[in-house]
């Protein structure tokens, strides 16, 4: 039954990437770069990090929340959200908060990575009041927790038949519209693994919309100094040869089962941002390296696949 494998050193390091991931995130949010009211609960202490780093989580954060709005205004709520590697993710709860929550909301990461999520919304009312149905009932159960609409549950990506499991103790139906979210988490998976992880997610799911934020165009040099960094934190990157340029990315997730597929750098997501977020967001710290930010963008990619013609026309400009 229990066919977890141990953590290897290499794993530790990518558990570790949630926490400076989340750390980043509560950084900007204090700024001001975007509103967030839950990302403290997870994260009680965060050092100030550097304007192109603030910057470019704001892209990120606001390129996937993009489309999570072209998804929902397509099918309503009566869908489901699937967070793949969701770390300390806050989404479940900014969606409660608005009119937009949806019927459930599947959250799956490493169990040690689920197992801290779960503490900390047990310890924190503002948290746990978002995810009681009237009855107040949340089990924990094996060490996942599930309530009426959401479901936080340890298991690895690279193990499918896990996956399939929790899928199903979490309630995934095939049958409703899936939005699947892999937000800087594919890239940590050996090729084949996440191959057939996607795989199974498109053949599962047959009205479904995939975002997948993760690097690109990592083979020159700028790539280069990006993977030696991350090498000498112990933290390589197992699916690195497939961070090609942002097409190649589309052409992969056709490949796998999606109908449909567009990828662009992350230049191209902040040119696509309406002038007023962009100019505000300017105004909140000097940035000197514009360059280095600049490169950043370069080397970073949203990929939107789907399946089914309700969400073919998800674009950048919709
Ligand atoms: C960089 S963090 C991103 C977290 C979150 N998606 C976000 O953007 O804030 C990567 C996450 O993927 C998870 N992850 C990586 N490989 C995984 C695997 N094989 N199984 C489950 N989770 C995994 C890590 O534990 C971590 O929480």
């Amino acid at each position: 039954m229990n066919n977890i494998i141990s953590w290897s050193a290499e794993d530790e390091a990518i558990i570790a990437t949630n926490t400076d991931a989340s750390e980043c995130k509560r950084c900007a949010v204090e700024l001001g770069y975007w509103k967030d009211d839950y990302i403290s609960y997870f994260v009680k202490h965060c050092d100030r990090k550097a304007p192109e780093i603030n910057r470019g989580y704001y892209a990120r954060v606001r390129a996937m929340e993009m489309f999570i709005h072209q998804f929902l205004e397509r099918c309503g709520t009566k869908c489901q959200i699937i967070n793949l590697g969701c770390g300390f993710d806050t989404l479940y709860w900014r969606l409660k908060d608005s009119t937009q929550a949806v019927a459930n909301f599947i959250e799956l990461d490493f169990p040690s990575v689920t197992a801290k999520k779960c503490h900390i919304i047990k310890r924190n009312k503002q948290l746990l009041e978002k995810i009681s149905n009237e009855d107040g009932e949340v089990i924990i159960r094996e060490g996942d927790l599930h309530a009426d609409g959401y479901h936080l549950l340890g298991c690895d990506l690279r193990c499918l038949g896990e996956v399939k499991r929790k899928l199903a103790a979490g309630g995934a139906d095939g049958a409703l519209p899936a939005l699947l979210l892999a937000e800087c988490v594919l890239v940590y998976l050996r090729p084949d693994a996440a191959a057939a992880l996607l795989r199974h997610l498109a053949a599962a799911f047959p009205r479904a919309a995939l975002l997948v934020y993760e690097q690109c165009n990592l083979a020159d040099k700028f790539g280069e100094v990006m993977l030696r960094n991350l090498e000498a934190r112990g933290c390589a990157l197992a699916g690195e040869r497939l961070c090609r340029e942002p097409a190649a990315q589309a052409e992969r997730m056709r490949a796998l089962g999606f109908e449909h597929a567009r990828a662009w750098d992350m230049r191209a997501v902040w040119r696509a941002l309406p002038d007023d977020d962009r100019a505000r967001v300017e105004r909140l710290e000097p940035l000197d390296e514009q360059e280095l930010l600049q490169q950043l963008h370069a080397h970073y990619a949203l990929t939107v696949a789907s399946r089914g013609d309700m969400f073919a026309d998800m674009d950048l400009n919709a």
